[in-house]
């Protein structure tokens, strides 16, 4: 049964890192003639399904984008609602990931949220921080233009302090200053809901990432749509520019 499938029955190689855009929230509760914040609502739950299901399969790394920088534009009620989820998801599930050897870290510009959040994200930082399992990253008001703006901001200061040469700046240096340092960059990128765009997410990291794209809504997401994308992922081959075989 496909929902059984473990690592090692999915096709080599398999991605280390898997990146998520979790789209479609929205238009799964319209199709079901509720509100948004339903939507929102499944959505949690389709996270909990793929962060365990992530595990299982043998993924190292799951980055997750759950808001980003542009979302801020969307109407009031509904950033409330989506804060106030996001609260209770930090609040339900930090010890069952913390039990689960799951490291977390969020990613995104954090001044941007309620300091009750920030203190939220903080503690169960903080908590996992010596976990040795799934890494998990969670895009929080991220957007890849601004963490590239922001590193090249600390980059010019550290060359007006004298701390830096222009002539020393490689893609090392850039990578040090952006917040997934220590990440390996996503080998695997799915966007769910059928839409085709990057929408500012991972825009460095994904130069050479392997993307997938999935019409199944973000709700109705589980272990064998994650499972489908990974094996297309293993009928991908990746060269890099080179010239391979
Ligand atoms: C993704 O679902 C969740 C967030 C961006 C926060 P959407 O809310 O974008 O759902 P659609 O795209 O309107 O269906
Ligand atoms: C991208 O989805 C952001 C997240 C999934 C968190 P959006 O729904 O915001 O993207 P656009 O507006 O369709 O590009
Ligand atoms: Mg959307």
């Amino acid at each position: 049964m496909m929902s059984m499938q473990s690592a090692d029955e999915l096709a080599d190689p398999k991605p280390r890192h898997v990146a998520i855009i979790m789209d479609g929230n929205g238009r799964w509760a319209k199709s079901h003639g509720l509100p948004r914040t339903a939507g929102h609502r499944k959505g949690v739950e389709a996270v909990r399904r793929i962060v365990q299901a992530s595990g299982e399969l043998g993924i190292e790394y799951l980055t997750l984008y759950g808001f980003s920088s542009e979302n801020w534009k969307r109407p009031v009620d509904e950033i409330v609602d989506l804060m106030g989820l996001l609260r209770r998801y930090l609040r339900a599930e930090t010890a069952d990931l913390h039990k689960n050897n799951v490291l977390l870290r969020v990613i995104g510009d954090r001044n941007a949220l309620e300091p009750d959040i920030v203190a939220l994200i903080e503690g169960a930082e903080e908590k996992m921080c010596g976990n040795t399992g799934l890494n998990l990253t969670v895009a929080l008001s991220y957007g890849g233009r601004q963490e590239l703006t922001a590193a090249a901001r600390s980059i010019a200061y550290e060359i007006a302090a004298g701390q830096l040469r222009p002539e020393d700046i490689d893609e090392h240096v850039v990578e040090c200053h952006l917040s997934t340092h220590g990440l390996p960059d996503p080998d695997l990128l799915i966007r769910t809901s059928g839409e085709q765009r990057v929408s500012n997410f991972l825009l460095w990291q994904t130069a050479y990432t392997e993307l997938v794209f999935s019409d199944v809504l973000w709700p109705d997401f589980g272990r064998d749509e994650l499972a489908a994308a990974i094996r297309e992922y293993g009928r991908r081959e990746r060269r890099y520019g080179a010239v391979v075989g």
